[in-house]
């Protein structure tokens, strides 16, 4: 009978294995023990010889063994998967996330991944690991697992993390555009990253010494127009903010607060502290002196809203500490401090995410910065939401000079620390 064959084989092999088993342990499991103790010893003695001895082959040239390769992969997929779990994925439909997803994508992660239409550099495709060339890549992971890798970066493959931790909504925008990104045509992909440019000097690795010499902003405002527009109006669906219109002083405070990684932005924090403090200076004058524009396209919302923004802007809500915003911000005439953004005509979707970052304690800023974490912190989602459509629903308007007879009157940080009187 087979079965009484294979039996019989089984006790055959069996023996020999159960002899030696047993000289191993002498019936002891102590000895196993202590066996194997032995052997991990020895084994880490030998690797620290070769370590030592400078054996060890660190080369990125060579590459990796493919059972090395392998096994390294399998580790990150597997941790990836693991401690994506539970991280719930947001809504990825809306065209502001895909905007500014794609404008960062074009800074941060092209030379490295390329993208539709784009190569990778050929100095990266000589790294170990080589970054892959992305596109066919994203329908190996489920969007959480996307936003695990691109917030946290993968260990010894020189994969980055985000650079600010706190801003999950700006790595689910990354994961809204990657997601989109497989099958887009070259011609979508500009337009999305570049503003539809195709000028060759946005390129992020393109030496720019081929640029007139008398216009040394040139190249870098190329770089900011792709996401805030020529005339610093943003690109409409609010996913850039208005620069047009705002005080020099407030757009270089913001500027240098970006470079010193106090105002938290994995977009804006690279971009700024990429920059000579000369070049902020000038950037800041720049976009100061441009006319203030609206380019606010969402349809008008319901008047009951509109008018309970206009309510909240103009009294706060005493019982809770809320102060009126139109104090600082406006729409009122007469000077304001030029450190208080002017945010008329601003973006409602940018408007609503600065204030849920202010209650979060995320938004960081200047050094007035610590007005609006007091101002904000008892708002909810409704009347953030009111404030912002209200705010962006009123024309652009810079606010009016401040001169040396109005000057006494703004005050500095120290004086400005408590929310102004309620009415
Ligand atoms: C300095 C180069 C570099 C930059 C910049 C970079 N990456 Fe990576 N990325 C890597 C490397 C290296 C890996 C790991 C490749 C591997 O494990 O084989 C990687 C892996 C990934 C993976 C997993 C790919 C896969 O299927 O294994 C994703 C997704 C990813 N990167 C997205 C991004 C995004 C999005 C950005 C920009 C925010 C970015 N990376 C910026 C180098 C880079
Ligand atoms: C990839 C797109 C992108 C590029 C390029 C870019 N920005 Fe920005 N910028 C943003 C986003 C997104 C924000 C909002 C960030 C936040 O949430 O704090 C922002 C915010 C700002 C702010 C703060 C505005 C406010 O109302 O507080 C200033 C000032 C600014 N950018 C200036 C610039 C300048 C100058 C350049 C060029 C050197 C530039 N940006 C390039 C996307 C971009
Ligand atoms: C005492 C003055 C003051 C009051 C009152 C005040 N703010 Fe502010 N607000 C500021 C200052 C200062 C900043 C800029 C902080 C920074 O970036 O350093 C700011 C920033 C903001 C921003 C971000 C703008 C941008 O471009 O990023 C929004 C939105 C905002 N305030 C809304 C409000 C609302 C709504 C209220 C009323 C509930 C309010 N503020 C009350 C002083 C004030």
């Amino acid at each position: 009978m087979p079965f009484q064959s294979a039996k019989r084989m089984v006790q055959r092999c069996s023996a020999p294995l159960r002899s030696w088993l047993s000289w191993l342990t002498g019936g002891s499991w102590k000895r196993v023990v202590a066996a194997v103790a032995l052997l991990a010893a020895l084994a880490g003695t030998g690797a620290f010889v070769l370590v030592s001895l400078g054996l060890v082959s660190i080369g990125a040239s060579s590459g990796h063994w493919k059972a090395t390769g392998w096994m390294l992969h399998y580790a990150m997929r597997r941790a990836v998967s693991t401690q994506s779990m539970g991280i719930e994925v947001p809504p990825l439909d809306d065209p502001a996330l895909l905007l500014k997803g794609a404008g960062h994508y074009h800074t941060g992660c092209l030379a490295c991944h390329g993208g539709p239409g784009e190569k990778r550099s050929l100095i990266v495709q000589q790294m170990t690991p080589e970054p892959p060339y992305l596109p066919p890549r994203i329908e190996h992971w489920a969007p959480q697992e996307l936003f695990w890798i691109v917030k946290n970066g993968v260990k010894f493959t020189a994969m980055p993390a985000w650079p600010a931790q706190k801003r999950d909504d700006e790595v689910w925008a990354v994961v809204a555009f990657l997601q989109a990104m497989p099958g887009m045509s070259p011609e979508r992909y500009k337009e999305l990253a570049l503003g539809g440019r195709s000028d060759e000097t946005i390129k992020p690795i393109t030496p720019d010494h081929l640029r007139p010499l008398q216009d040394p902003l040139g190249p870098v405002l190329a770089n900011c127009s792709r996401c805030h527009a020529e005339d610093g109006g943003g690109r409409g669906e609010g996913a850039f903010p208005r620069l047009a219109g705002q005080s020099e002083a407030y757009l270089l405070g913001a500027l240098q607060a970006y470079a010193r990684g106090e105002r938290y932005s994995g977009v804006m924090q690279p971009i700024a502290a990429g920059l000579k403090p000369a070049v902020l200076e000038a950037l800041a004058q720049h976009y100061a002196e441009l006319p203030p524009v609206s380019r606010t396209e969402a349809p008008e919302p319901a008047p009951d809203i509109l008018a309970e923004g206009l309510t909240l802007a103009e009294r706060g809500v005493r019982a809770r500490g809320i102060p009126s915003c139109v104090h600082c911000h406006g729409p009122k005439g007469g000077p304001r401090n030029p450190m208080y953004p002017n945010i008329a005509g601003q973006y409602a979707p940018y408007l609503k995410s600065q204030l849920e970052l202010f209650t979060a304690g995320k938004r960081g800023g200047t050094e007035y910065a610590h007005i609006m974490h007091s101002a904000a912190q008892r708002l909810t989602p409704e009347q953030m939401q009111a404030l912002a459509d209200y705010y962006a629903s009123l024309p652009a308007a810079a606010a009016p000079p401040v001169t040396e007879a109005t000057s006494t009157h703004v005050g500095t940080p120290a004086q400005n620390s408590s929310p102004p009187q309620q009415r």
